[in-house]
């Protein structure tokens, strides 16, 4: 099966994807962390409409879809600051030209934020610590043709007692710097280990 990653650095998913066999390729407008000779370094669009793809996987920017970035879009800030106003336009669209691209099975995955209300409510929201992490970070999923992920992790496999804030909270204690935001964008390998065993046989045997 021929699967894009689409805006991802980290070849995380690419490589769960290739592990189970499968012809996978990352993009994005970085050069990749992993292998390069499976990652096309440029625009995803035009790599997710330029030729047959089964399945893509998407993770666009969310820096302008954040609810936590809202306040710069209150009309008291829309002088100091006009170019956010487009930013997130130009965010939103993107995210739509994504989900809309011709590819017959998406998941375009981003945090909590504006795009279920502009777009629609998400599909599914999950976390690492359903996927064998200790984090607490709830990513949204917007599906097409895709079902929903199944938890790998009960959430007793990894607390015990199992008390939410007692789960280690790492994104957010980060050190500040050039690379905070790959560290906080790094899809976990959990998670990308659940979406190639569950998204890669769904495909293949063409399951609704
Ligand atoms: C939120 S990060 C996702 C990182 C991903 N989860 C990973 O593990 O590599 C968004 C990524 O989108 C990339 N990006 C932004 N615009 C893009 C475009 N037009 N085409 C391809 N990638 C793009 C950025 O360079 C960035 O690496």
């Amino acid at each position: 099966m021929r699967v894009l990653v689409a805006c991802e650095y980290s070849a995380t998913v690419r490589d769960a994807f290739r592990t189970k066999g499968h012809d996978a390729w990352s993009c994005d407008l970085l050069p990749t962390e992993g292998d390069p000779r499976w990652h096309i370094e440029g625009d995803a669009i035009e790599v997710a409409c330029g030729s047959a793809w089964d399945l893509m996987i998407a993770h666009p920017p969310c820096t302008y879809l954040t609810v936590s970035g809202n306040k710069w879009f209150k009309p008291e800030f829309a002088d100091r600051y006009p170019t956010r106003v487009q930013d997130r336009e130009d965010a939103a669209a993107f995210f739509m030209a994504l989900y809309n691209a011709p590819v017959p099975r998406i998941a375009v995955e981003n945090p909590v934020g504006v795009m279920s209300s502009r777009f629609r409510k998400p599909d599914q929201v999950i976390q690492p610590w359903q996927f064998g992490h200790g984090e607490t970070k709830a990513t949204c999923l917007w599906l097409r043709n895709l079902r929903r992920l199944t938890p790998t992790h009960l959430r007793d496999d990894m607390f015990a007692p199992a008390e939410p804030e007692e789960r280690e909270q790492r994104l957010h204690k980060l050190t500040p710097g050039p690379d905070r935001w790959k560290e906080r964008s790094r899809t976990f390998a959990g998670i990308a280990a659940a979406m190639a065993d569950q998204w890669g046989d769904q495909a293949i045997r063409g399951a609704t």
